[in-house]
């Protein structure tokens, strides 16, 4: 027997990726709904062999569905998750309004599987930042040998961590650039994206940080411990798929380079490409498509006494958003509702 599932977003750069992940990891699926907008309706979308038609969320009845997987943003997260937990139907969701509630786990499987039992008190589990879910996986596996005390991270995340628009809009600039008779200014992004980085991810806040740096610090306390201190610089790349990220530890316990590697080679869900030599590292582009999250470049900071740095690089649309959803919902069978 298997799990009666919805798809919130289905249409989206998340949802379509969450269909394939399902399907790529044959989760055990009696039957599965496909939701958007009610502009969707109708939209066709793949669940692996099949073409699924696309219904409107707004008038879904989730009575009876054991599990919803959200990916439609904020305000429609708001509206629409309530409406499902209290119908019964666990809530799996992406976005980042449920993250920071003390009543609703925020869940990466290789790190904090057991928060799985708290499910309960809302019917809903959060999906974390995607910069903070291929971190995260990175780091557990250190700071159960060596505890981590603090963390330095600059990110270079691609365009598809903001949608559909984000994608379109470096497309379409890359693209005016050659055709300066068809000018794409800035809309997505506050800044020309094509051929240009910009240090702005989400609002600023009263502490100069930007909400996603604040949402690394916060939600890295969360899923690990509550006693690492983290500073994030977070940063938009013209990349279309694929975040990566260089991360400075710092240890109480000394960690030599060698060991922190074979640590890293041992750890759920990662892949260590490491080699000192040209193109011994993993870039974007190579990780599309992917499960791991690769970890490359790890070598001592010898500025400090326990210093660590490393290079982490993950597909953002899996690792950071629809592959750990679907490990939620796998974690979520296998502990709680235990139909598969
Ligand atoms: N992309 C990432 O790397 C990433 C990582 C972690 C978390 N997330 C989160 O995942 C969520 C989706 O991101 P995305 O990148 O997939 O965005 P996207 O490509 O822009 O897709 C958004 C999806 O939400 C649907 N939607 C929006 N408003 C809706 C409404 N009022 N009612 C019903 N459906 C609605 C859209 O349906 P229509 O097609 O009908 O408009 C579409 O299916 C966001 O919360 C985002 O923060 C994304």
């Amino acid at each position: 027997m298997g799990y009666r599932v919805v798809i919130a977003g289905a249409t989206g750069n998340v949802g379509r990726e969450m269909l394939n992940i399902l399907a790529e990891r044959q989760f055990p699926v009696d039957e599965i709904a496909v939701l958007a907008s009610r502009r969707s309706l109708g939209t066709e979308v793949s669940f692996g062999d099949k073409t699924l038609t696309t219904q409107d969320l707004d008038a879904f009845d989730f009575t009876g569905w054991d599990m919803a997987l959200f990916a439609i943003g904020s305000d429609a997260t708001k509206k629409y998750a309530p409406k499902a937990a209290a119908a019964g139907c666990v809530v799996i969701d992406n976005s980042s309004l449920y993250r920071y509630d003390a009543d609703v786990p925020l869940i990466v499987p290789e790190v904090n599987p057991q928060a799985i039992h708290g499910y309960d008190k809302k019917n809903i589990i959060a999906n974390p930042n995607c910069s903070t879910a291929q971190m995260v996986v990175a780091l557990k596996p250190l700071h159960d040998r060596a505890r981590i005390k603090r963390v330095v991270v600059s990110t270079y995340q691609s365009v598809s961590g903001s949608g559909k628009e984000g994608i379109d809009e470096l497309w379409d600039q890359t693209k005016s650039i050659y055709n300066p008779t068809d000018d794409k200014p800035a809309k997505k992004f506050t800044k020309q994206i094509a051929f240009n980085v910009i240090p702005h991810i989400d609002v600023f806040m009263d502490s100069g940080d930007t909400k996603e740096e604040w949402k690394m610090v916060a939600e890295t306390k969360k899923i690990v411990d509550p006693s690492i201190k983290v500073t994030a610089t977070c940063v938009r790349v013209p990349v279309f798929v694929g975040h990566s990220e260089a991360v400075n530890i710092e240890t109480e316990d000394f960690l030599d380079e060698d060991e922190a590697r074979d640590i890293l080679r041992e750890a759920p869900g990662i892949m260590v490409i490491d080699k000192r030599e040209d193109g011994g590292y993993v870039t974007p582009v190579e990780c599309v498509g992917d499960f791991a999250t690769f970890v490359s470049r790890i070598r001592q900071d010898s500025t400090i006494d326990n210093g660590l740095n490393l290079w982490c690089v993950s597909d953002n649309l899996r690792k950071g958003a629809a592959l750990n959803a679907v490990q939620i919902a796998e974690l979520l069978g296998r502990e709680v509702l235990k139909k598969g």
